[in-house]
């Protein structure tokens, strides 16, 4: 079967995704430059999948080492762009940084495409790109709105990139897709989320309060225009995604595409809110989350969540774990980390 390049595949959602690639049986070969990431993450997925992946720590604002990747894997059918750095806040102290390693990769890899013979292209982008909607829940046509950080620019900068460059390339096809906030991680516990010190996402602040490394969670808002003052999202499990991906890379292969760039909203249509999803990790898991109302955090969208109809009917695929089976598999995570960090 086919090999597939994936940018960024010892991270959250890129290791999810290998899994499910090798598990069809797509030959997978990851670089990643581990800044974000630790390498143990390719022994999980070989526990999982019984394959050893190719990886190479290359950096892909490196063109030149790029290139000569390209050259050692010579028969790459397609690439799903997953490398970037995601931290908002951060962007927003060091925007040059977000903007060369996420646009520079991306300006890399396109530039490299014809040189290696490479057409389809599948791309991670956000929701982060509608900022508020104005109608929910939003489809695909949605105004893009200002962005509110300099991570969320570089999603919408890019997206148009790759517009322009596809357009202007007859041979190439893309898939853009537009995640919703992915949480959980694999059944087996074997990867998942692991956020570098001080989580800035709910899910691994919640997991790390209920297991004892912070002291509470601060729920960030409480006089929302929702009805129970806390922002609303669609958290949709990792692995759920991660299948997407593989239906995304099968469709434009098999040159099923009904564009040249498609893009698909993947999240579940279901918003939940912050003290919906503390009331359901509780009751599923069992562990008190104690937690604090505290007041907004700056450039928060009050609530967001997917029509994914589209995706629905189009890819053939739908989130189908529920939102207690994803906070399980997050608690179940985060529970195995702990034994791993008192082995140590
Ligand atoms: P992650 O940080 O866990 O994974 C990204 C991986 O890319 C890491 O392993 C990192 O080491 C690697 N990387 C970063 N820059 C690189 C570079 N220049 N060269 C090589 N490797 C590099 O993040 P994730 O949550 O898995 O996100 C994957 C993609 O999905 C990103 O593009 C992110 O912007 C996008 N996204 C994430 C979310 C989310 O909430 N997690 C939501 C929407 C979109
Ligand atoms: C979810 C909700 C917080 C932490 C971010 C990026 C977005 C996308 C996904 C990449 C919000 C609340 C959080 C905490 C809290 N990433 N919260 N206490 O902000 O929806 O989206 O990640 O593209 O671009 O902006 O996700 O997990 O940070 O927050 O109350 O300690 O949880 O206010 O309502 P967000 P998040």
């Amino acid at each position: 079967m086919a090999k597939i390049l994936v940018t960024g595949g010892i991270g959250y959602i890129g290791s999810h995704t290998v899994v499910e690639l090798q598990k069809v049986g797509f030959e997978v070969v990851i670089v990643d430059n581990l800044s974000n990431s630790n390498i143990d993450v390719l022994n999980g997925i070989e526990k999982i999948t019984g394959i050893r992946p190719a990886f190479e720590n290359i950096d892909c604002v490196d063109y030149l080492s790029m290139d000569r990747m390209f050259e050692k894997y010579n028969d790459i059918e397609a690439i799903i762009h997953f490398a970037a750095s995601k931290a908002v806040g951060e962007s927003v102290e060091k925007p040059l940084l977000y903007y060369r390693n996420n646009l520079v990769s991306l300006i890399n890899l396109l530039q490299l495409m014809p040189i290696h013979k490479i057409n389809n292209f599948v791309f991670s982008s956000s929701c982060t790109v509608y900022g508020q909607p104005d109608i929910l829940p939003v489809t695909e046509s949605a105004p893009i709105k200002p962005a509110l950080s300099p991570y969320g620019n570089t999603k919408q900068i890019g997206e148009e990139i790759i517009r322009d460059t596809i357009y202007a390339n007859p041979c190439y096809q893309s898939i853009i897709l537009r995640y919703f906030n992915p949480i959980g991680a694999h059944s087996s516990a074997e990867i998942g989320e692991l956020p570098n010190g001080v989580p800035n996402n709910l899910l691994p602040f919640v997991t790390q309060t209920a297991i004892g490394l912070r002291k509470h969670l601060q729920v960030f808002g409480s006089n929302y225009n929702t009805p129970d003052g806390s922002c609303i999202r669609d958290y949709i499990h990792v692995v759920d995604l991660a299948k997407a991906h593989v239906i995304a890379v099968q469709r434009i292969l098999n040159h099923k595409t009904k564009s040249r760039v498609e893009t698909f909203n993947l999240g579940t249509g279901r918003g939940l809110s912050v003290l919906e999803i503390i009331e359901i990790f509780e009751e599923v898991t069992g562990v008190k989350v104690p937690y604090r109302l505290v007041g907004r955090r700056e450039g928060d969208i009050e609530k967001v969540w997917a029509d994914p109809s589209y995706a629905n009917n189009e890819l053939g695929w739908i989130a189908n774990e529920t939102v207690e089976e994803t906070l399980r598999s997050a608690w179940v995570w985060e529970q195995n980390l702990a034994q791993r960090a008192k082995a140590e």
